[in-house]
């Protein structure tokens, strides 16, 4: 089945809807997404986002901490742009309808981790599904948008797969669309568009703990490897420090870990080791409040110390009312786990939680394949260079989905089209229940391989084995699926597999300890400033 669109859209997170409320309503926008509308990272953030709204705050505070955060790898010009275009992009957010909390008539502004000020906006520790409620609610009614659920994106048209163009040199390669896999039918639908838009979101679920759902394989980052787009700065994967931890859960790798929000530590929250010690004055003179990297290794160092499985985040000494005032979420979870937050420490691990890297696009979120878009945080724009600052995440899907859309409007219509005949899908190809079972196996292996060998700290050793190990699995499965029809669980292993590649590949080019890419054989960050760009030229 062959579509025809404008623009077409894969994934319907914060990224993907904004972008596709942007587009100008006179051109046809096709958003795929993989389960329901509403299953994305999105609906999972607890936080808030950042953004320079008290009058006593500055952008030039918002930009250092962020560039601080960094740890000199952002891009000055994407974290200006991020910072001065934020406050404009929230005010809108309400107006299309999200609503936010508000103390005295004001926005309440909380405070994270490596934030100078009180700036992050949210809705008490719900805020991801307030905004992902309200840009749903605001797209079913514009009539120019197509949503389709359960359509899972295979792989970009490009001349990688329109097989007599195969010889097409990189640097001249185009986007002509996606071919989408309809989950329910089993039909693979050639979708072709003037610009594709890749929204997929992150990668968590390449780790044995992560606070991501499942839908986040690393599809998009995967997808635009495979087609040849540039991809930088893979090994910076952010461990965020305080995921509960119950014995129960943390063996069971399919679900995964909830989140207990930095804004905890924000409110005053205490790290204590099991003993009931507190730790980080050891680490860092911001203590808690210091940004994510030095928090979750200090966690590990100490559970690795130790020998204990995880440490406790004690909320205990602020009011009780005020505690389940702001976090009545993480309140009412941790109580159904038996923990009352309002009189025990909470016990917490750190879990994989966001890629700082991605696909490498520039300030209108063109990526290097003509006509490829991509925003949100399957992205490398720039903004959070080896480690992300807390909140930033929602603000840059935002600030960067507004420019890609806009960059869409300006061009579509207005330029000559070059779309060449495009083959359709071939689904020939049948699968043993012996495949099935290897595809469920190969998942727990990726996992097990990334959060043993390419977790928060990792060495020469390590990578080497994980880069062996990921191969091994990378040839079996690369095999499997030349052979098979293709189906959700064989397309996310293969998406998984890849990433997995990325990272340690990105991670055995950085020489170094910067940011969030800590390892025992260069311990100290180089003089040299470099991103680890890399692009995929054997297909
Ligand atoms: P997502 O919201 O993940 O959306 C991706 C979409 O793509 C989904 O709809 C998915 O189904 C779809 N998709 C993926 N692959 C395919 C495919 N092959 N075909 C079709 N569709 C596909 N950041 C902050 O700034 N502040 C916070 O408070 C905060 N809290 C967080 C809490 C948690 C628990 C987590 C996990 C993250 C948090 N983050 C926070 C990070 C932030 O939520 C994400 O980075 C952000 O939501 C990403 O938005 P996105 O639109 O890029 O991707
Ligand atoms: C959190 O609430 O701690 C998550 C914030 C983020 O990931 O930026």
């Amino acid at each position: 089945m062959e579509i025809n669109t404008d623009v077409l859209i894969i994934g319907s997170g914060i990224a993907g809807l904004y972008a596709a409320l942007k587009v100008d309503e006179n051109f046809r926008v096709i958003l795929v997404t993989k389960k329901n509308s509403a299953e994305s990272n999105t609906n999972l953030a607890q936080g808030g986002i950042a953004s320079v709204i008290d009058p006593k705050d500055s952008y030039e505070r918002h930009i250092e901490d962020t560039l601080i955060a960094g740890a000199g790898l952002c891009k000055k010009e994407a974290v200006e742009i991020l910072v001065t275009e934020g406050p404009e992009r929230i005010r809108d957010l309400m107006k299309i309808g999200a609503h936010f909390t508000f103390k005295d008539g004001k926005l309440d502004l909380a405070k994270e981790g490596g934030h100078s000020a009180h700036r992050i906006v949210h809705a008490a520790d719900l805020t991801g599904r307030e905004v992902e409620r309200a840009l749903l609610e605001a797209i079913s009614s514009r009539k120019n948008i197509e949503m389709m659920e359960n359509h899972i994106a295979i792989d970009l048209i490009t001349e990688h797969n329109v097989f007599h163009l195969k010889e097409q040199e990189i640097k001249n390669r185009h986007c002509w669309g996606a071919y989408v896999l309809d989950a329910k039918s089993g039909v693979v639908k050639t979708i072709k568009a003037q610009k594709t838009l890749l929204a997929t979101g992150g990668l968590g679920q390449v780790y044995l703990h992560t606070t991501n759902p499942l839908i986040a394989t690393g599809d998009g980052f995967a997808m635009a490897y495979r087609a040849g787009a540039k991809i930088g700065n893979m090994e910076f994967i952010q461990f965020h420090p305080t995921s509960f931890y119950s014995s129960s859960d943390y063996s069971n790798v399919t679900k995964p870990s909830f989140l207990i929000s930095e804004a905890v530590r924000g409110f005053g929250g205490i790290l204590r080791t099991k003993d009931g010690q507190e730790f980080m004055h050891k680490y860092d003179s911001r203590k808690e409040l210091a940004p994510r990297d030095i928090v979750a290794r200090a966690i590990d160092n100490e559970l690795k110390k130790r020998g204990d499985e995880f440490v406790y985040l004690d909320i205990t000494h602020k009011d009780k009312e005020q505690i389940k005032e702001h976090f009545p979420h993480i309140f009412k979870n941790c109580l159904e786990a038996g923990i009352d937050i309002t009189k025990e420490y909470i016990p917490v691990v750190p879990a994989a939680h966001y890629a700082c890297g991605g696909i490498v696009v520039d300030t209108c979120g063109r990526a290097s394949l003509k006509n490829l878009y991509a925003c949100g945080e399957v992205t490398m724009t720039g903004v959070h260079g080896a480690n992300r600052l807390a909140s930033n995440s929602l603000l840059e899907a935002l600030v960067y989905s507004f420019r890609a859309a806009s960059d869409m409007n300006s061009l579509i219509g207005k330029e000559a089209r070059e779309m060449p005949q495009i083959p359709s899908w071939d689904d020939s190809g049948t699968l043993t229940a012996d495949e099935k079972i290897m595809i469920t196996h190969s998942v727990k292996e990726v996992k097990q391989v990334m959060w043993d060998y390419v977790g928060i700290v990792r060495s020469d050793l390590r990578l080497d084995r994980a880069f062996h190990r990921i191969h091994n699995l990378y040839l079996e499965i690369e095999n499997m699926y030349k052979k098979t029809k293709v189906f959700e669980s064989i397309l996310e292993l293969r998406n998984l597999i890849t990433c997995s590649h990325m990272i340690i590949k990105s991670a055995k080019m950085r020489k170094e300890s910067r940011g969030l890419h800590y390892t025992l054989d260069y311990l100290k960050p180089s003089e040299e400033i470099h991103d680890t760009i890399i692009q995929n030229r054997i297909l």
